[in-house]
């Protein structure tokens, strides 16, 4: 393997979520340096005999870096694993900037991201024909702060699919923000903890009732907020949003529509 930093997504949890080639760069690797909170004991196990293995919790930014270009400058790989997807909410740019100044090489291995697992645990459709066809990914404001042209009583004012990430302790925010963009306080909201982990929780609820539910489920941290009509559980017995895509009369490049082909 290339002597680099591999920034691996590990995906959300289940170790089998990883793809292909992040896992036979997690096999491969010389040094495997890992989100120890976040990512899953069993996959980091597929690291090789030979590897170093780290935990990333107790070291500064500095220090991290320090075992990457180290590692790199002696011919060696290392596989930084990040949870989910690293471009989203990963702290990537920092580590790549100062990897950037010491010459040392890098490529970014895209993971499974908890806002897809959080759906695909919850059966939605974050894109439904008719009723949305945006997501955004954002977080409330909290100790870290979000720029003001991105508020998200602005951004709710779409009225599309809203994910939350690291937000599940400002839900009394996020609730007074949305109802300020205009959005309807039965309008669905579904979270999603430890999505795809053996304890994956799943609280189905309303935006007038996200507050109460999350007290209630005990969910204050690893949870996706996702908001918005298209998390509405009743979509899948109602077959009223259907696409163009796999319709008989639209036609496409890849198929002719019955009306034009007749
Ligand atoms: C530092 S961010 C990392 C996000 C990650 N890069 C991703 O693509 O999922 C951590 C936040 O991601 C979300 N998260 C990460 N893993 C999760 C999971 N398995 N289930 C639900 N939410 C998760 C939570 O909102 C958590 O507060």
């Amino acid at each position: 393997m290339e002597a680099k930093v591999y920034i691996v997504g590990a995906g959300p949890g289940d170790p089998d979520l990883i793809t292909v080639k992040g896992l036979r760069i997690v096999e491969r690797a010389d040094v495997v340096l890992y989100t120890d909170s976040l990512v899953s004991e069993d996959l980091v196990s597929h690291a090789g005999a030979h590897a170093e293995v780290l935990q990333s919790s107790g070291m500064d930014l500095e220090q991290m870096v320090d075992v990457m270009a180290r590692t790199v400058s002696a011919g060696r790989s290392v596989a930084r694993v990040h949870t989910g997807d690293p471009s989203v909410y990963g702290a990537i740019l920092e580590q790549m900037v100062l990897l950037k100044q010491r010459d040392i090489p890098y490529e970014i291995v895209p993971g499974v991201s908890s806002v897809f697992a959080a759906a695909a645990a919850l059966g939605a459709e974050l894109t439904v024909p008719d009723l949305t066809q945006t997501v955004i990914l954002t977080r409330a404001e909290g100790r870290t702060p979000v720029p003001d042209r991105e508020k998200l009583r602005d951004l709710a004012s779409h009225h599309c699919t809203v994910a939350l990430f690291l937000s599940a302790t400002l839900a009394k925010k996020v609730v007074r923000e949305f109802l300020e963009a205009g959005w309807s306080e039965d309008t669905p909201v579904a979270v999603v903890q430890r999505a795809t982990w053996p304890d994956q929780k799943i609280v189905r609820t309303t935006l007038r009732e996200l507050d109460g539910a999350l007290r209630e489920a005990g969910i204050r941290m690893h949870a996706m907020i996702l908001a918005g009509w298209a998390l509405d559980p009743t979509l899948v017995d109602r077959d009223a949003h259907r696409s163009k895509l796999y319709d008989k009369t639209f036609t496409h490049g890849y198929r002719k529509g019955v009306a034009a082909s007749e």
